[in-house]
């Protein structure tokens, strides 16, 4: 038994021997003597062709009605193929039915949308595209964590329900085991938590940030990379309402640090994907994005920008171009703004620095001028923001003072506050948009094709 991706990549080893292969039919065109399968066994994202004839084939009959979407066995004899579109072709010997498919198979031999792919989500693995994306997606989680653990970095794993709202913006799933049809009520007329499940508010993480400072100020390297949950409206296609973050927290460790942390984390993963799917890579070059090699060659190969919020502010403003959202110091970039940024001014990643703190969350360290803070976006064409992170406040009575004027409950997060009195020292670090890497590494431009079962506003289906 040998895998396509195992043929594909030394075919001298396998030219004219007999091998078996077990996969799914993509086309079937048969001749009165002799018919053509399309194979594809999800070792690899092409299909290889499987060439049978009457002549050597006892159930010839049987294979020449074989429809797509069933599952074969397959042995025969592999034959190198000059000049032909794939490099070998198998000349089939048995082929032998494990699954049938009938006739109403959604997956014809054509090419689908995006948007009715999305609407057979349990199909759509099936096609080129999504098995090159989905390798992809499976690799690069292998290499954020080879990416750490070389580095050490002990790996959190920081909970799902939680009571707390790392971003304070208020965009948070409920969890609860109320009764709907029956919600236990205070004296005061709202809904009375203490006899739910947890016995208090709770919902699903947006991050797990604050979590990993706790392990960061035990272990001093950390990270965690697991899914967040946002209840974002924004319908857009860069946003989800449940995706993958990575977020690295370091001890003893500053703004700058975190930038550089970041930025080889980035280059680590890009390099990684290209060793180890270079065949996937250039099919998406090729299909999705003419220019996707050529760009990711240049960002493993250049330093990323640094500018400062405000010089973000005054290109801007220079710019010779109308922007939809007006452009004033203390607004946040708007999608327009990061695009003009990082693909018409710099055309590279570039990171923003020191931002407003009223735009910003309620742990990021205020700067001297007491009007920024020690924050970071990383912006990239295409994608925008891929990560933002910042140094995190450790003076406990700015801290304090920051968490009253932004109405931060000091009550419930009296274990944050604790870091900050018992042993606090300086510390940053940063989440990644899993999703967000991958439309970049693959140029896919809509979020619910790099996620394997897209949750946006409307989507539960699968
Ligand atoms: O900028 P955000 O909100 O930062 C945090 O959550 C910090 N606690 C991270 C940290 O410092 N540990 O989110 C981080 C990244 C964004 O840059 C973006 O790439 C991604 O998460 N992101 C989303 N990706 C997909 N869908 C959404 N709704 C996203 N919201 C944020
Ligand atoms: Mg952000």
């Amino acid at each position: 038994q040998v895998t396509v991706r195992q043929l594909y990549r030394n075919l001298s080893r396998y030219e004219d021997k007999e091998v078996e292969i077990r996969g799914w039919v993509r086309n079937n065109r048969a001749q009165k003597k002799f018919g053509f399968l399309m194979i594809n066994d999800g070792t690899f994202f092409e299909t290889i062709q499987v060439v049978y004839e009457d002549e050597f084939l006892s159930n010839f009959k049987e294979a020449s009605k074989i429809r797509v979407g069933s599952a074969l066995k397959i042995s025969g004899i592999v034959i190198k193929t000059e000049g032909a579109k794939q490099p070998f072709e198998i000349k089939a010997r048995e082929v032998h039915i494990e699954g049938d498919s009938p006739e109403d198979y959604p997956m014809q031999p054509k090419r689908h949308s995006r948007e009715f792919l999305r609407e057979v989500a349990h199909l759509r693995p099936r096609t080129n595209l999504f098995t090159a994306v989905f390798r992809i997606r499976s690799l690069a989680s292998h290499a954020i964590h080879s990416f750490f653990q070389e580095k050490n970095f002990v790996y959190v794993h920081t909970p799902i329900i939680t009571s707390s709202d790392a971003e304070g913006a208020g965009e948070t799933f409920r969890v609860s085991t109320l009764d709907l049809n029956n919600v236990p009520m205070t004296e005061e007329g709202t809904i009375d938590f203490k006899r739910d499940f947890f016995g208090k508010p709770s919902n699903l993480t947006v991050s797990g940030q604050l979590e990993a400072e706790i392990f960061a100020l035990a272990f001093k390297d950390v990270y965690t990379f697991g899914p967040t949950f946002r209840a974002e409206k924004s319908n857009t296609s860069r946003h989800a309402s449940e995706f993958w973050m990575v977020e690295p927290e370091i001890a003893f460790a500053d703004l700058e640090d975190d930038m550089y942390l970041a930025e080889d984390m980035v280059k680590y993963i890009i390099k990684y994907v290209l060793e180890k799917a270079p065949e996937e890579m250039a099919f998406l070059n090729k299909f999705v994005d003419k220019g996707l090699l050529k760009r990711l060659d240049s960002v493993v190969n250049s330093k990323f920008k640094r500018i400062a919020y405000t010089e973000a502010i005054e290109i801007l403003k220079k710019a010779d171009k109308t922007f939809e959202n007006n452009v004033e110091w203390g607004i946040d970039l708007a999608t327009e703004h990061e695009r003009y940024l990082t693909e018409e001014h710099f055309n590279a990643p570039v990171f923003v620095t020191d931002w407003p703190k009223d735009i910003k969350a309620f742990y990021m360290r205020i700067n001297d001028d007491n009007k920024t803070v020690a924050a970071m976006d990383l912006l990239v064409p295409g994608s925008g923001e891929l990560i933002g992170g910042s140094q995190r406040e450790e003076r406990l009575e700015v801290l304090e003072k920051r968490m009253e004027e932004m109405n931060v409950p000091k009550e419930d997060l009296w274990w944050y506050l604790d870091l900050r009195k018992y042993g606090g020292v300086k510390h940053a670090g940063y989440g990644l948009g899993f999703e967000r890497m991958l439309m970049y590494l693959t140029g896919v431009e809509n979020i619910r094709d790099v996620i394997p079962f897209p949750r946006t506003p409307n989507n539960i289906e699968f």
